[in-house]
C-alpha cells in the first residue's frame, strides 16, 4: 500500500534520513522502531507531506506523493497522529473530532463519530469538555479519534504510548489492533519496541537516518541486537 524508496531528508545541512526504503502492505501493522533522534518523526513528516524529500520516492497504492501538500495527502487517505498528541487545546472533544473530518464531503461523519465513541467511550462522556483539560491519556485517545475521523486507509501513529501508564498503554495498543482489524493499515512509530512488536507483523529499526534491521515482528522479538538495544534485555 505504502512504498518508500531511497528517501533522503535534510534539515538545512543536517542529513536526517540517509536513503531509507520500506513498505507497508495493505491491511498490515508495521512498526518503525529506533532511539531518540533516529529519524522516526522525520520519516512520518515526509509521508504526511510536511517535509519534502531531497531524493527518493513515496507512493501510496502506486500514486506518487512527493510534492503534494499535507491536506491533499489527508484526502488521499493518510491520517497522522502526531508526536506529543497535539490536539486543539481550546476546542471541545466534539469540535476536535469534527476538525478531523474537514477534508471529507460524504454524509457519514456522524457514523464515524459513533465509531470513535465506541472505541473510546471515555471521549463520549467528555465530548463537551475542552481538550486542554483532558488527561494525557484522554488527549491521546482524542488525537487517535481525530485522525480516524478522516476515515484513513493508512494511519500513521507517532509514539502513541509516550508518557502513558502501563494500563493505558495496553488499552491504546488493543485499540490500535481493533482499528487495524476494522480495515485500516497502520504504520506505528514507537520506542516501546516490545509493545509495538506484539501487535505488528513486520518491523524496521532506524538508527541515525538509516534502516539497520528489518524483519518479521516475530523474528525481531528473537533478534539479539533488538532484544539488547530496544527491548532492554540482558543478552548473554
Ligand atoms: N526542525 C529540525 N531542524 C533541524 N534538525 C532537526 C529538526 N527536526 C529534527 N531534526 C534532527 O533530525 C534527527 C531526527 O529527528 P527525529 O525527530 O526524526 O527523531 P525521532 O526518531 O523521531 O526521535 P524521538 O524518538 O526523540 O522522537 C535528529 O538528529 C534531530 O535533531
Ligand atoms: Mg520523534
Amino acid at each position: 500500500m505504502l512504498e518508500v524508496k531511497d528517501l533522503h531528508i535534510y534539515y538545512g545541512q543536517i542529513h536526517a534520513l540517509k536513503g531509507i526504503s520500506f513498505a507497508v502492505a495493505k491491511g498490515a501493522i508495521v512498526a518503525l522502531l529506533g532511539n531518540n533522534g533516529a529519524g522516526k518523526t522525520t520519516t512520518l513528516k515526509a509521508i504526511s507531506g510536511v517535509l519534502q524529500p531531497r531524493e527518493g520516492i513515496i507512493r501510496l497504492e502506486g500514486q506518487v506523493l512527493n510534492g503534494l501538500p499535507p491536506h491533499r495527502i489527508v484526502s488521499l487517505g493518510i491520517a497522522t497522529v502526531p508526536e506529543g498528541r497535539r490536539v486543539f487545546q481550546r476546542l471541545t472533544v466534539l469540535d476536535n473530532l469534527e476538525m478531523g473530518a474537514y477534508a471529507r464531503r460524504d454524509g457519514e461523519i456522524a457514523e464515524d463519530m459513533e465509531r470513535v465513541f465506541a472505541l473510546f467511550p471515555r471521549l463520549k462522556e467528555r465530548r463537551k469538555q475542552v481538550a486542554g483539560t483532558l488527561s494525557g491519556g484522554e488527549q491521546q485517545m482524542l488525537a487517535i479519534g481525530r485522525a480516524l475521523m478522516a476515515r484513513p486507509r493508512l494511519l500513521l501513529l507517532d509514539e502513541p504510548s509516550m508518557g502513558l501508564g502501563p494500563m493505558l498503554v495496553e488499552q491504546i495498543f488493543e485499540t490500535i489492533r481493533d482499528i487495524n482489524q476494522q480495515g485500516t493499515t497502520i504504520l506505528l512509530i514507537e520506542q516501546n519496541a516490545a509493545m509495538a512488536l506484539s501487535i505488528a507483523q513486520r518491523g524496521y529499526v532506524l538508527e541515525t537516518g538509516r534502516i539497520v534491521i528489518q524483519d518479521t515482528a516475530q523474528n525481531l522479538q528473537q533478534d539479539e541486537t533488538v532484544r539488547k538495544l530496544y527491548l532492554g534485555e540482558e543478552v548473554t
